[in-house]
């Protein structure tokens, strides 16, 4: 479990780590509990009273959603969720985000989502959905910032997120070569070969 300092000018002074499954998700309850009307109405498409949110956050904790939380002092106050593909029509993992308003323009969001991505590309995951209300300026920034290209529909904008295998390491892109660049080094390994075998025997003096 990996937990690193999201720092910025701004100093959000906070962990993040991923939460444990069962034990630890009445944290994000509570945290989604604690998001003002307007920021409930923007994680929620709408969706707003309290009992939809503890059903929410219960059905997170034994379906496989992983939720990496921004922590201060104990307190879970930003979350990103990683849904698993098979709750999606179309199999693709749905991600969300939410931070409080005391941290937020802090760099939270953006250490959420460079771990959240970190974590679905770990699961081996080629591509995120993200939805948003079309007017959600700050989800669109930091979906934008990550890659993400929105479309809108119905009030509504979506995204998707390619993850792209990193590259290899150098080491290994000089191993894996094409057949035309072996054949070129065999040539030149034989004719380094030569050379020395003219060499040590003296024929190529007048070379
Ligand atoms: C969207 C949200 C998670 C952003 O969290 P945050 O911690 O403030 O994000 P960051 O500080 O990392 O900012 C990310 C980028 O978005 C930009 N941004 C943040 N809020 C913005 C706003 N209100 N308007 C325009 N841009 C904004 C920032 O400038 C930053 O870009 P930069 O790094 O180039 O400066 C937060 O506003 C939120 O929880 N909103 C309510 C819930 C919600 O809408 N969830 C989305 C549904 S999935």
């Amino acid at each position: 479990m990996s937990t690193d300092i999201a720092t910025r000018p701004t100093a959000a002074r906070g962990t993040v780590r991923t939460l444990r499954q069962s034990e630890e998700l009445s944290l994000l309850r509570d945290h989604l509990l604690r998001l003002d009307p307007d920021s409930r109405h923007d994680r929620f498409h709408g969706f707003m009273d309290d009992s939809f949110i503890e059903r929410y956050a219960a059905k997170c904790a034994d379906d496989g959603t992983v939720v990496i939380a921004y922590i201060e002092d104990g307190v879970v106050r930003g979350a990103a969720e990683l849904h698993p593909p098979d709750r999606s029509p179309d199999s693709q993992p749905e991600i969300a985000f939410s931070v409080e308003s005391t941290v937020r323009r802090q760099g939270v969001g953006s250490i959420l989502f460079k771990k959240l991505i970190a974590e679905a590309r770990s699961k081996g995951y080629r591509s995120l959905r993200i939805t948003t209300g079309a007017q959600n300026q700050a989800m669109r920034a930091l979906a934008n910032k990550f890659g993400a290209n929105l479309k809108f529909r119905h009030g509504e904008s979506t995204g998707t997120i390619n993850l792209e295998p990193l590259a290899p390491p150098q080491a290994a892109m000089t191993a894996i070569a094409t057949p035309a660049d072996a054949a070129r080094a065999m040539i030149n390994v034989n004719r380094a070969y030569w050379k020395m075998m003219l060499r040590m025997y003296g024929w190529n003096r007048a070379a």
